[in-house]
C-alpha cells in the first residue's frame, strides 16, 4: 500500500484483516515510526484496534522502504494524495506518477498495480505507459479500484461496502482482485468489473451525485425558509420515493471534507477539457461555495449583528467523528464572523488541534466553557455530544438563550419550551 494516509491506512489495515499480508509504505518517516509504535496519526473510530490486532497477527507492517516492499507483492496499491492543483482545480497527480516510477523500478514477477487514489479518467492508462516506458520487461497490469470510504465510518464502509468497483480489461488482474476481496465476495457484495475508464469515472460521478443531492436539499431549505415550509418534511416526503432515497438529504451549512469539494472541481475541469462541460456539477460547486458564506450572514442576522458579541461555536470539523478540517464550512464562516467583530469561543471534540492551525479563535475545554458568558451558541457540526446538551445549564451560562443550529439537531418545539430563540436550516425559526 503506497501512501499511509487516510485511504491507504484504512485500506491496508482492512486488507490485512481479510487475511492478506500488507505493508503500508510512506515517505514520512515520522508517520511510519509512529505507526510502528502503535500510534495512529488520524482519528478514525475502530482503526486503532484493527491496526493493533493485525500487527500482532504479523500480517500488517509499516515501512519507508518502497523498493523492498514491491518485489514480493501480488498487488501494489497507489493510495497517495491527489489534492486540487493550485490555480486550476485539476487533480494534482505528481505523487501518483512519482509512486508509479518508483514502483516500476522495483517490480518483479507478475504484479497488479492498482490506483486507489481518486484520479481523473485516463490516469490508469498514463500510469501503465509510465511503468512500461521504464520497465519494458515487467509483467504487470494497471487496474482502477476507487474507494468509497466515509470518514468516521471508514472501517465499516470497507468491511460492508455497497459495492466494490474494479476497472481492468485483464482477466489475470481480475483474478488477483477477486482474491483480495474474497471475504466480501463470499458475503455477496456486488463486485463490479468495468473498464479502467469507467471505474475512474464512477468515483467522480458518485461523489458529484452525492454533492448534488446535498446541494439540492440545501436549496430547498432556502425556499422552505421563505415560504414557511419544513425541509425535514420535504426530505422525508421525497426520500420515501425509492427512486430518490432518503440518504444525503440533510440540509446544512454546505458540504466540505477531503473529497466532495476537490472531486466536484476536478470533474468539472475534466468535463470542460473533453468538451462535455457539466452545467450541473458547475452549479453545485458554485452554490456550495456561496452557501458557506451565506451561513455567516444567517448567524449575523440571528445575533442582530455580531460586532462586539461573544459567540459560542460547537463543532469545527466538516462532519462528526473525524478530526479532519479540510474544506470545513467553519473555515469560511468563522473568519467572516471574526472579521465582522465577533469574539469566537469554540469547542470541538477532536478537531481543535487541526483547527488551531487555520483559525485564530479561542478554543475551549468543553461545550459549557464555550457557552459561558456568550451572547448565543452556534452548532456547526453534529457531534453526538451536542445533541443532548443540558439546556438548563446552557441557559444559565449564556447571556441570552439564543441558538443557531446549522445541522438541525434540535426540535423546534423543545427549544420553544426551553425558552430559546432558535434558528435552524430550512425550518421556521422560534423567536
Ligand atoms: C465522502 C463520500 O461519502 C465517500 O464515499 C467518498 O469516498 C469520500 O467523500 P466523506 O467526505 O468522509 O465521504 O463524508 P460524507 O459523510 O460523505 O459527508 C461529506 C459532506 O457532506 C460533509 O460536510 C457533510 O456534513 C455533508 N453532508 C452529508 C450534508 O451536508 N448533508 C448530508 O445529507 C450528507
Amino acid at each position: 500500500m503506497i501512501g499511509s494516509g487516510y485511504v491507504g491506512l484504512v485500506s491496508g489495515a482492512c486488507f490485512s484483516e481479510f487475511g492478506h499480508h500488507v505493508v503500508c509504505v510512506d515517505k514520512d518517516a515520522g508517520k511510519i515510526d509512529a505507526l510502528k509504535a502503535g500510534r495512529i496519526p488520524i482519528f478514525e473510530p475502530g482503526l486503532e484496534d484493527v491496526v493493533a490486532a493485525n500487527v500482532r497477527a504479523g500480517r500488517l507492517t509499516f515501512s519507508t522502504d518502497l523498493k523492498n516492499s514491491i518485489p514480493d507483492a501480488d498487488a501494489v496499491f497507489i493510495a497517495v494524495g491527489t489534492p486540487s492543483r493550485r490555480g486550476d482545480g485539476h487533480a494534482d497527480l505528481a505523487y501518483v506518477f512519482q509512486a508509479a516510477e518508483e514502483i516500476a523500478a522495483a517490480l518483479s514477477g507478475y504484479t497488479v498495480v492498482v490506483t486507489k487514489s481518486t484520479v481523473p479518467v485516463g490516469t490508469g492508462q498514463a500510469v501503465e505507459q509510465t511503468i512500461r516506458r521504464l520497465r519494458p520487461d515487467a509483467e504487470f497490469d494497471v487496474a482502477s479500484n476507487p474507494e468509497f470510504l466515509r470518514e468516521g465510518s471508514a472501517i465499516e464502509d470497507f468491511r460492508r461496502p455497497d459495492r466494490v468497483v474494479c476497472g481492468t480489461d485483464s482477466e489475470r488482474a481480475r483474478n488477483v482482485m477477486r482474491q483480495l476481496y474474497r471475504p466480501l465476495f463470499l458475503n455477496e457484495t456486488p463486485i463490479l468489473f468495468t473498464t479502467r475508464e469507467s471505474s475512474e469515472l464512477i468515483k467522480y460521478a458518485a461523489n458529484a451525485f452525492l454533492a448534488t443531492k446535498i446541494t439540492f436539499i440545501n436549496e430547498m431549505a432556502d425556499i422552505c425558509e421563505k415560504v414557511g415550509a419544513n425541509v425535514q418534511d420535504i426530505a422525508r416526503g421525497i426520500g420515501l420515493d425509492g427512486r430518490i432515497g432518503s440518504k444525503f438529504l440533510h440540509a446544512g451549512p454546505g458540504y466540505g471534507g477531503s473529497c466532495f469539494p476537490k472531486d466536484t472541481l476536478a470533474l468539472m475541469r475534466t468535463a470542460e477539457e473533453v468538451g462535455a462541460p457539466s452545467k450541473i456539477v458547475t452549479a453545485v460547486t458554485v452554490a456550495n461555495d456561496a452557501r458557506k458564506m451565506r451561513m455567516a450572514e444567517k448567524i449575523e442576522d440571528a445575533f442582530g449583528g455580531v460586532r462586539g458579541k461573544r459567540i459560542a461555536v460547537l463543532g469545527l470539523t466538516f462532519k462528526p467523528n473525524t478530526d479532519d478540517m479540510r474544506d470545513s464550512p467553519s473555515l469560511v464562516i468563522l473568519p467572516w464572523l471574526k472579521g465582522h467583530g465577533a469574539d469566537i469561543r469554540a469547542y470541538d471534540p477532536e478537531g481543535m488541534k487541526e483547527a488551531a492551525k487555520h483559525l485564530d479563535i479561542t478554543m475551549c475545554d468543553d461545550a459549557y466553557q464555550a457557552l459561558d458568558g456568550a451572547d448565543g451558541v452556534v452548532i456547526l457540526t453534529e457531534w453526538n455530544e451536542f445533541r443532548a446538551l443540558d439546556l438548563d445549564r446552557a441557559k444559565k451560562l449564556l447571556k441570552r438563550p439564543l441558538m443557531v443550529d446549522l445541522r438541525n439537531i434540535y426540535k423546534a418545539q423543545e427549544m420553544e419550551e426551553e425558552g430559546f430563540a432558535y434558528y435552524s436550516v430550512g425550518r421556521p425559526p422560534v423567536l
